[in-house]
């Protein structure tokens, strides 16, 4: 076997991308994206991930300002790492979500890291995104559920910014210390 092939170097070379270019993505990128997507295995194949592709900047500013309601010490946060946007103007953003099912949380994880790992085989980059959350609580009456289509009982679970990088980041840290060996 190989030691290394062009899956096993993405996997090395992705690193989240926090600001990126103002250029689309095409139509076709789009495409592979949502096949991407819908390739995600899911617990008891039960599929009840839900996606929503969005390149629609005022859908997009609509999430930052509501998670910037409940969260205005996010935008200090954000302004240090010089972005004004949780999505960091990136001109894509997959929004993932679910009803309750057994496994919805780990589901959506897969989710997105099989997005990361296309965007990143197509020389795009990515950051996996939690902090939306913010804008779709439940008990709040203006959250964003309807404007990304969720029915009812969907939940937010994760999102995922993906376009051109305008910046590069190191990788992070991979301590080998976090392996635990019974290999017989
Ligand atoms: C579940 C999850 C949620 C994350 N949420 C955010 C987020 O809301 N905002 C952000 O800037 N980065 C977020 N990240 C990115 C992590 O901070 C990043 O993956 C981590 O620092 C390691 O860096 P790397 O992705 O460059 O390896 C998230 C990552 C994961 C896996």
């Amino acid at each position: 076997m190989k030691e290394m092939n062009r899956t096993l170097e993405l996997i090395q070379e992705r690193s989240s991308i926090r600001r990126y270019k103002k250029d689309p993505l095409t139509e076709a990128e789009i495409n592979t994206l949502k096949r991407a997507a819908l390739a995600t295995p899911t617990g008891q194949n039960f599929q009840e991930l839900r996606y929503a592709f969005v390149t629609d900047q005022k859908i997009i500013k609509a999430v930052d300002e509501r998670c910037f309601h409940h969260n205005p010490e996010m935008l200090d946060r954000l302004k240090s790492r010089n972005a004004d946007s949780i999505f960091y103007g990136a001109p894509l953003v997959v929004f993932v979500s679910a009803k309750d099912t057994t496994w919805a949380t780990a589901d959506s994880g897969i989710a997105v890291g099989i997005l990361a790992l296309a965007a990143q085989s197509m020389g795009l980059g990515s950051v996996i995104l939690g902090m939306p959350r913010a804008a779709f609580m439940p008990d709040d009456p203006e959250n964003c559920c309807a404007l990304l289509g969720m029915e009812e009982g969907e939940k937010f679970r994760l999102a995922i910014a993906i376009g051109h990088p305008d910046t590069t980041k190191e990788q992070h840290d991979k301590d080998p210390a976090h392996i635990r060996d019974f290999l017989g």
